[in-house]
């Protein structure tokens, strides 16, 4: 997808009279973010699950820093995500604030995208159907944003991105790789909130040191 989008650029230019695009002269966020604009408006228009999808008030595409080197990715949005239109700004966006401000960060340093951008019915899990026909289009964000570290939030993303049928249970605190992306799965805010011991929140330090460390923060 951003091949084509790509393309289409190219032949508008030349269309234009333009025949050759002077290399650093474009800020490379501006161009990262025509192209994640793009991708939106395609995935709104033509996502198998979202476009057939009900129930739900908003699409919630992604927000934060299109040049982060750091990307969060979780499950799908919640009610107070549908209502907003923006992700993790319920009580585990809360949570997720937080863990962000204890990495050294603030939320506009990195990018917070979700596996399933139409909420589930009931807030339930997403289906491996819902996720196979949404995913591709979260692919498509990774590859434009082109993060140096993703943060999978939970078993859906974990799953999908990792392509693997382990539990976050397992997963959580080993790297795994996306597309040659350093990827650390985690326990979703969410289930730390249901979850608050003692245990659990060193876990999820432990794997963000990890993330802190790769990153040289
Ligand atoms: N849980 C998620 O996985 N994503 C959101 O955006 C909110 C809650």
């Amino acid at each position: 997808m951003e091949y084509r989008t790509a393309q289409l650029h190219l032949e508008t230019s030349k269309l234009m009279g333009v025949d050759f695009i002077p290399i650093g002269t474009t800020p490379y966020s501006q161009d990262k973010q025509s192209l994640l604009e793009e991708l939106c408006v395609d995935h709104d228009a033509s996502c198998p699950h979202c476009t057939s999808a009900t129930g739900h008030t908003n699409i919630v595409f992604g927000t934060g820093n299109p040049d982060a080197s750091l990307m969060f990715i979780g499950e799908a949005p919640g009610m107070e995500e549908d209502l907003q239109g923006v992700p993790f700004v319920g009580a585990a966006g809360k949570k997720l604030d937080q863990i962000i401000e204890a990495m050294g960060l603030c939320r506009s340093d990195v990018y917070i995208a979700n596996t399933l951008k139409s909420r589930p019915p009931d807030n339930r899990t997403p289906t491996s159907d819902e996720v196979a026909a949404c995913g591709p289009y979260l692919k498509s964000q990774i590859e434009i944003i082109s993060p140096s570290v993703i943060v999978t939030l939970g078993s859906p993303a974990s799953k999908y991105i990792l392509e693997t049928t382990t539990g976050i249970t397992r997963l959580r605190g080993i790297w795994g790789a996306s597309e040659g992306i350093p990827v650390m799965p985690t326990y979703h805010p969410a289930y730390l909130l249901r979850n608050y011991t003692t245990e659990t929140r060193s876990q999820v330090w432990s794997d963000m040191k990890q993330v802190i460390e790769n990153l040289s923060l």
